[in-house]
């Protein structure tokens, strides 16, 4: 409240005292821009990534698994786990293309991820000191999705540090899309508090309100150029709600209606454009756009 009022200031001020060229400066930096379509088309590797978390059985990547494993023909694998139950599945390798090593989570469909969100057996909780060392307690995270993210946390981090090491980078992409960009983004978190010199970044599809405001404050200081793709009206990204203390980092992607993306400032953008002011309730999204197409690709296997 106290940042929108002191932006608003300095809007004011500017239009009032600031030479013309500066203020269409200070507005251009806030507007919502549509995205072009050379932006669109670099995310689309990374969709592929999130759709194949789905496709991981729990030894090795199943290519065989759909073309959406099949989209990344150059990737390495490292290493995978999960069961695709208790555990969502997960791989991490070495994309030589994007030069960056991926980390994936399996997601879930609109049916299984909203009864989880509404669930109230889950509660924002501190973050494991243990796994998210130095971060302070005022930041919290739903406990279901911190604990998700906990029980992979070291194996991932072993191989991702084999695959930095055997690929000589220090590029780290986490990407996921429902249920799996909620614990990507917990891991993006996480990989940059272990290996502070890595370059951490995380590319989300769908992704639910994860944690409070000292989360999302957190998240924008540590990973400043992450996305956040929402396609159209999908329920998801609205929930948990902000009613109950959540919020999310900036850096959301909404597709709208037309097909454009638009690239929306801030956190939890009330704008018609974007998601949170776009879908104001659970009743007016559609829980179809949940899957995609997320510049026409579904997620899923
Ligand atoms: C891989 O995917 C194919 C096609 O969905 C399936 O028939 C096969 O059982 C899967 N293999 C493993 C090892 O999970
Ligand atoms: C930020 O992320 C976008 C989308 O992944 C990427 O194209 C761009 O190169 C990144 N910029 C920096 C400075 O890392
Ligand atoms: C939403 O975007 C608009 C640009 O249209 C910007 O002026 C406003 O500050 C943003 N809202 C938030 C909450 O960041």
């Amino acid at each position: 409240m106290f940042a929108r009022f002191y932006l608003s200031l300095v809007v004011l001020a500017s239009s009032a005292f600031a030479s013309p060229a500066a203020r269409i400066a200070i507005q251009s930096r806030q507007a919502i821009t549509p995205l072009s379509t050379a932006q669109i088309e670099a995310y689309k590797p990374y969709t592929f990534y999130a759709s194949t978390g789905y496709c991981s059985p729990s030894t090795t990547i199943n290519w065989s698994c759909g073309a959406n494993c099949e989209a990344n023909p150059s990737f390495i694998p490292v290493a995978s786990g999960g069961d695709g139950d208790a555990v969502q599945f997960w791989f991490v390798g070495f994309d030589p293309t994007l030069n960056s090593v991926i980390v994936s989570h399996q997601g879930t469909d609109s049916s299984e991820i909203l009864p989880i969100l509404t669930d109230a057996e889950f509660i924002l909780k501190a973050l494991d000191s243990s796994l998210f060392s130095g971060v302070s307690s005022s930041v919290e995270a739903h406990d279901g999705f911190a604990k998700a993210q906990a029980s992979t946390a070291s194996a991932v981090l072993a191989a991702v540090q084999e695959a930095m090491a055997a690929h000589s980078t220090t590029a780290v992409t986490t990407v996921g899309h429902s249920l799996g960009a909620a614990i990507s983004l917990l891991d993006a978190l996480y990989l940059s508090i272990q290996m502070p010199s890595a370059n951490v970044n995380f590319i989300g599809y769908g992704l639910p309100r994860v944690g409070n405001q000292a989360f999302a404050n957190l998240i924008d200081s540590k990973l400043p150029n992450l996305s956040h793709i929402n396609n159209k009206e999908d329920p998801v990204p609205i929930l948990p709600s902000e009613f109950i203390g959540y919020v999310h980092p900036s850096g959301e992607k909404h597709i709208m209606d037309s097909n454009a993306w638009v690239a929306c400032p801030g956190q939890d953008n009330d704008s018609k454009e974007c998601t949170t002011g776009d879908v104001p309730s659970i009743f007016s999204g559609d829980e179809n756009d949940h899957d995609g197409p997320y510049d026409g690709v579904e997620m899923g296997c």
